[in-house]
């Protein structure tokens, strides 16, 4: 069953995975449904890149999530949703419940012209509907590109557009708290601009009046009565694109990372099994949002691939109180509970009284997400949480290894607060140094890379291959760089140490400092800005603006406002500066380059020693910024 049961089981396992890694991943491969099985396991070549994995295999992933499952485990709930508002009911959707959903929303997609290959947006709140909308593009081939559902109408329209979708699928509203977010208005301000739009299919939940575009938009209730719920799965070829999901990176837009079929499928399989030790009968629960790479592989594809019972939470943590998440676990029974440092923090500093109204007593397994976890938290996490006897897996990967790939597998590996410890079987990490010599042995530092393919590893960005090349592999020779630094200690385990490009990590969401500065920099008064992250104690990370005012004499309280407006319009509210220096100038180098590193110390406060200035072309920028004149 593809599952490691000890830690001699592991290094065994791991060993065969790197001295025969196609032998390897044929036999994790041979436990799914296959239309036709794989001619060559694996072709490569970093320099392309190009990457293929089960070469010639056929196959639907939906029938593996879906399908397999029927005959056995029919009856078994696939996905708990747990509604926003505590009073409303819970739904429980069976496996046979699912595949037939998921067969009717396909239905609907055709109806409305969508064909194989076609891409299509989702920008929905976490209701069921989203899970289904994404199954049912990959039963019929299309290639779903989610979009977060708290990312402006300009950041959905850059990414309809460059992905060239043809529908779009919505909600007339979300809940979120307190809050009702109108999808729908967003998905009307973004059309405007989107001309390969031709329909957008509506869920109904908040009952918000929306206008719908007679042509273009139609209720998703009205259209499922229109068809039935029988739909073959689309025979699609290992390597046909599966999904888009864009990210940022450290110079332009986000790019569109893509993932194909047959690797991916096997990959989020094996990972999820293992890293969570899952047993048949375990109640799993990712508070991730399906939005982001988190959600698709293990809300959506690695459990129910798995036939699991995954549970998906339309809400947030603080909503009505503090104690939501440990309600939940109580509620539902919760055996595994998958959530970001950012949301443990948080909790943490809303006091322990609402952790201690609650059980928590079938917690087995715990894990951590998308940014470094701090060892206060885990400590936090591992006594108050898990009450010292959940292992807590800290999985360290991206939206482009499409899996976990460092992680220790619970209850089997030891465990160190604040390190991933080690790399999966079939993950080949390696340190590099500035030049690009691979630093061997341990007790060593360096930026980390993967010198070997991995089934569910990003094939390309979306309509710029040449992009996904000079990002990822022209760093360092035939490797994969992954914008991280790293640490391997005495043991030979890891800890990733944060980025080591212009990317920042602000409550586990991923941004360019870049694209914050091109968002402020379209607010009139401002002539050029600089961003940086600083360490922010719930945040992980906060998000840091200096700027060059027109004029520099503004009301503090409204600029901050409008800087603020701003962003959101470009972005997303989660891109909101944390802190605004109004400033004079900026130090650049003589070739006009911004020399970031100065200003990173001068937003962490450690002034005291900002190394050599003498590059830069009018050092006396440097002594107006540092005496920290024009903050807000
Ligand atoms: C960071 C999220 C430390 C890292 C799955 C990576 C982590 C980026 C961890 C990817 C972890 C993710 N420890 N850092 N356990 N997990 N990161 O694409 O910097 O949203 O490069 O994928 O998050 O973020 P992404």
């Amino acid at each position: 069953m593809n599952k490691i049961n000890s830690i001699d089981e592991y290094h065994e396992e791991y060993a065969k995975s790197v001295s025969d890694p196609e032998r390897f991943w044929a036999e994790k491969a041979e436990t799914f449904s296959w239309h036709k099985k794989w001619n060559e396991v694996l072709e490569w070549d970093f320099h392309g890149p190009s990457v293929k994995w089960f070469k010639g295999a056929k196959l639907n992933i939906t029938e593996n999530c879906l399908d397999r499952h029927l005959e056995n485990n029919g009856d078994k709930v696939a996905i708990l949703w747990e509604p926003n508002n505590p009073n409303e009911s819970s739904i429980e959707i069976t496996y046979t419940e699912l595949h037939s959903r998921v067969c009717a929303f396909s239905n609907v997609l055709k109806r409305n012209g969508a064909k194989k290959g076609d891409r299509i947006c989702l920008y929905m709140p976490m209701t069921p509907e989203l899970a289904i909308a994404t199954l049912a593009c990959a039963r019929i081939g299309a290639v779903h590109s989610v979009v977060f559902a708290g990312f402006s109408a300009r950041s959905l329209e850059d990414r309809i557009n460059d992905a060239t979708c043809n529908i779009v699928v919505t909600a007339d509203g979300g809940f979120r708290g307190e809050k009702i977010i109108g999808l729908k208005n967003i998905v009307d301000k973004a059309l405007e601009n989107c001309p390969s739009i031709e329909k957008c299919i509506v869920l109904k939940r908040t009952n918000e009046e929306v206008e719908m575009k007679s042509g273009r938009d139609v209720w998703l209730h009205e259209e499922l009565d229109r068809v039935d719920d029988v739909c073959p799965a689309e025979i699609m070829d290992s390597e046909d694109m599966l999904f888009v999901l864009y990210t940022s990176g450290s110079t332009g837009k986000p790019k569109g990372v893509v993932h194909t079929c047959g690797g991916y499928m096997v990959y989020a399989e094996y990972s999820f099994r293992n890293v969570f030790q899952y047993r048949d009968e375990d109640i799993y629960w990712c508070t991730a949002d399906i939005g982001w790479i988190t959600g698709h592989t293990y809300i959506v594809y690695g459990p129910l691939l798995a036939g699991a019972t995954t549970v998906m939470f339309e809400g947030v943590p603080s909503y009505p109180d503090a104690g939501r998440f440990w309600d939940i676990c109580d509620k539902h029974k919760i055996n595994i509970f998958y959530t970001a440092p950012t949301a443990i923090r948080a909790l943490q500093a809303c006091g322990i009284d609402f952790v201690n109204k609650h059980e928590l007593s079938s917690l087995r397994v715990l894990g951590s997400v998308g940014e470094p976890i701090n060892e206060e938290a885990w400590h936090w996490y591992n006594d108050e949480i898990g009450k010292g006897r959940c292992p807590i897996v800290d999985t360290w990967w991206q939206t482009e290894t499409g899996g976990i790939m460092i992680s220790p597998l619970a209850g089997l590996t030891s465990l160190k607060p604040s390190y991933a410890t080690l790399p999966l079987p079939g993950i080949q990490p390696c340190l590099v140094d500035a030049d690009g010599n691979e630093i061997l042995g341990n007790d060593v530092q360096g930026n980390l890379c993967i010198k070997f393919p991995w089934p569910s590893m990003i094939r390309t960005t979306y309509g710029d291959h040449k992009r996904c090349k000079d990002v990822y592999f022209s760093a360092y020779e035939g490797k994969y760089f992954t914008g991280d630094g790293c640490r391997r200690d005495e043991d030979g385990f890891y800890r990733i140490t944060g980025r080591v490009d212009d990317v920042i990590n602000v409550s586990g969401h991923r941004f360019g400092t870049a694209e914050i500065e091109a968002a402020i920099d379209e607010h009139e008064n401002v002539v050029e800005t600089a961003v940086v992250g600083y360490p922010h104690e719930i945040k992980g990370q906060g998000i840091y603006a200096y700027a060059i005012c027109h004029d520099p004499k503004v009301d503090m309280t409204s600029f901050i406002q409008e800087i603020n407006k701003t962003v959101t319009e470009i972005i997303g509210p989660i891109a909101k500066p944390d802190k605004i220096q109004i400033v004079h100038g900026l130090p650049k180098t003589r070739s006009g380059k911004i020399m970031r590193r100065i200003l990173r110390k001068i937003a962490e406060g450690d002034v005291s020693n900002l190394g050599d200035t003498s590059t830069l072309l009018d050092p006396s920028v440097v002594e107006e910024i540092k005496t920290g004149a024009g903050l807000v």
